[in-house]
């Protein structure tokens, strides 16, 4: 007997947090798997955040939390100020993934701007009792010339879990080349070869495969609705 399946339609973003925007080999990386992506019907956006005008965090929070706010007080205020674009790419989307060049062991500036600024998501949560994330499966990409790959997932998966990201197995896609000073054959490595590639691909076809399996019934189409523990505690309080 055929069962019906249901094929509810999936957003997924991409927020690539090179410096070197379009240029970057990160960007090239996360369009070439974005590309590549198979699904009967999903919507699919790249930001590329040199491209947007982002004011850094001003810390509201650390003068009183509860002065840390969605919207931000900055995106309230300076309309010139673009971070709304990806609060509200990231509020509409099934699946995130960030990707991110490696700056002397860490992630990118805008990557850490971006993180400060996505406090007052974060903030929602746990000092207003609003949970804004939930239900969202999250991935990374990192790329560097010689090391440092793991911390780099380490410090981001820390701040997703926290955001309130889910993430499937095998979260990341990370490729560093050799420990020498060269970097002017990466891109040429990059486009040539298809296990670097691949494992870019790979990255996003697991979080759209296992978005399809956790957050849509596939009897039903029901969207996945999971509040998070902390919330359901604290309304016990
Ligand atoms: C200031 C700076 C610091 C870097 N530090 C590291 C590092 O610690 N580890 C590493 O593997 N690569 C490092 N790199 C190399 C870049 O991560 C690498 O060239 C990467 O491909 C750049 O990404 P992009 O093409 O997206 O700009 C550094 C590059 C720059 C510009």
């Amino acid at each position: 007997m055929n069962r019906l399946i249901f094929m509810p339609r999936l957003r997924i973003l991409g927020i690539c947090t090179s410096g070197r925007g379009k240029e970057s080999n990160t960007y090239y990386l996360m369009k070439t798997a974005f590309d590549q992506i198979i699904d009967e019907d999903i919507e699919k956006e790249i930001i590329v955040a040199s491209e947007l005008n982002l004011r850094p965090c001003e810390h509201h929070y650390s003068i009183n939390a509860k002065m840390c706010v969605h919207p931000c007080l900055i995106t309230q205020i300076d309309k010139k100020d673009e971070m709304k674009k990806i609060y509200d790419g990231i509020l509409l989307s099934d699946i995130v993934i960030f990707s991110t060049p490696i700056y002397w062991g860490n992630h990118s500036h805008l990557m850490q701007l971006i993180i400060e600024r996505l406090n007052s998501l974060e903030n929602a949560n746990s000092v207003h009792n609003q949970v804004l994330i939930k239900n969202k499966i999250a991935g990374l990409m990192v790329l560097g010339h010689e090391d440092g790959y793991q911390h780099v997932v380490g410090s981001l998966m820390n701040f997703l879990t926290a955001l309130g990201m889910i993430f499937p197995p095998y979260a990341y896609a990370a490729w560093v080349g050799e420990s020498n000073e060269d970097t002017s054959h990466d891109r040429d490595r990059i486009e040539k070869d298809n296990r670097i590639k691949g494992m870019f691909i790979d990255l996003a076809q697991n979080t759209v495969d296992f978005a399809r399996h956790v957050l849509f019934c596939k009897k039903c189409g029901n969207k996945l609705d999971y509040e998070h523990l902390s919330k359901i505690k604290r309304t016990l309080d």
